[in-house]
């Protein structure tokens, strides 16, 4: 077995379950802070199947609008730190956000639940999917069946497609971690009831309640640019001296 497949199998496994509050330092916005996206818009008007019936440019604009932002904007060090911690641990993000600012910081194992704000999907062939350039969708970009394309996001309202693979890596994880995440919508708030009641679990939100039916959960009532790289260089040094002792 070469080292890097012997590597693989002894690298604990961490799964990292991330929400909107990690992008919050990149200038992102959240949805449900004081400023948060749905205390500017209605989901209704703007994220779901019935408002792209009734109004396919609002909802054009709103993505357009948050794909421009996020083309101005850069992974922050929470990003970052999720990255470094690939050097000892076997790293894989399900993340409920739709910006790219994981992959851009070099994550390598990243499963979007609702969705990629930078791709488009066909509205006849949901497995057409492809990248935007630029931050502009319009009406009458077509995909190769000639049919309108639409923000490739999981709507209010649709199935989450990745859900059960998303479950099935959390039922496997050594250690969960959660960053800015409001725990508030399903079905991804329910993946945590799929961790091992084992493995250790941390929490980084500045706002983090107690309320949180989990067992073995440390809380870090901290933003994730802090918290994040703290908790990381821990797991690393804890990794070093396991590996090290007899
Ligand atoms: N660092 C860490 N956490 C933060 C920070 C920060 N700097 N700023 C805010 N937070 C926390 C908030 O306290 C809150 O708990 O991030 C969380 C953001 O919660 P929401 O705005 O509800 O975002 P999220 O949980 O990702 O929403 C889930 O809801 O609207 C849908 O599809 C949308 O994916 C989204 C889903």
């Amino acid at each position: 077995m070469v080292r890097g497949n012997l590597l693989a199998t002894i690298m604990k496994t961490i799964v990292v379950l991330t929400g909107a509050g990690i992008s919050a330092e990149s200038g992102i916005s959240t949805f449900r802070d004081n400023n948060g996206l749905w205390r500017q818009y209605r989901f209704e008007e703007v994220a779901s199947p019935e408002a792209w019936a009734r109004e396919p440019e609002l909802v054009m604009d709103f993505y357009n609008m948050r794909r421009k932002q996020l083309l101005a904007v850069k992974p922050n060090a929470a990003h970052f730190a999720l990255e470094e911690l690939e050097k000892k641990f076997r790293v894989r993000i399900i993340t409920q956000n739709v910006d790219d600012l994981h992959e851009r910081s070099g994550s390598s194992d990243i499963l979007h639940l609702h969705g990629e704000l930078r791709k488009a999907r066909s509205t006849a062939d949901k497995d057409l999917v492809y990248d935007i350039s630029g931050w502009e969708l319009k009406l009458g970009d077509f995909c190769e069946k000639g049919s309108q394309l639409r923000p490739h996001i999981v709507w209010f309202g649709e199935t989450v497609p990745n859900i059960m693979v998303a479950a099935g890596i959390v039922r496997k994880a050594d250690i969960i971690i959660i960053i800015g995440t409001s725990l508030k919508v399903y079905p991804a708030a329910g993946l945590l009831q799929y961790a091992p009641s084992s493995a250790p679990k941390y929490l980084i939100d500045p706002e983090a309640t107690p309320e949180y039916q989990v067992r073995n959960l440390q809380i870090f009532r901290e933003k994730a640019c802090i918290g994040v790289p703290k908790l990381v260089k821990e797991l690393l040094i804890s990794a070093v001296q396991t590996h090290q002792s007899p």
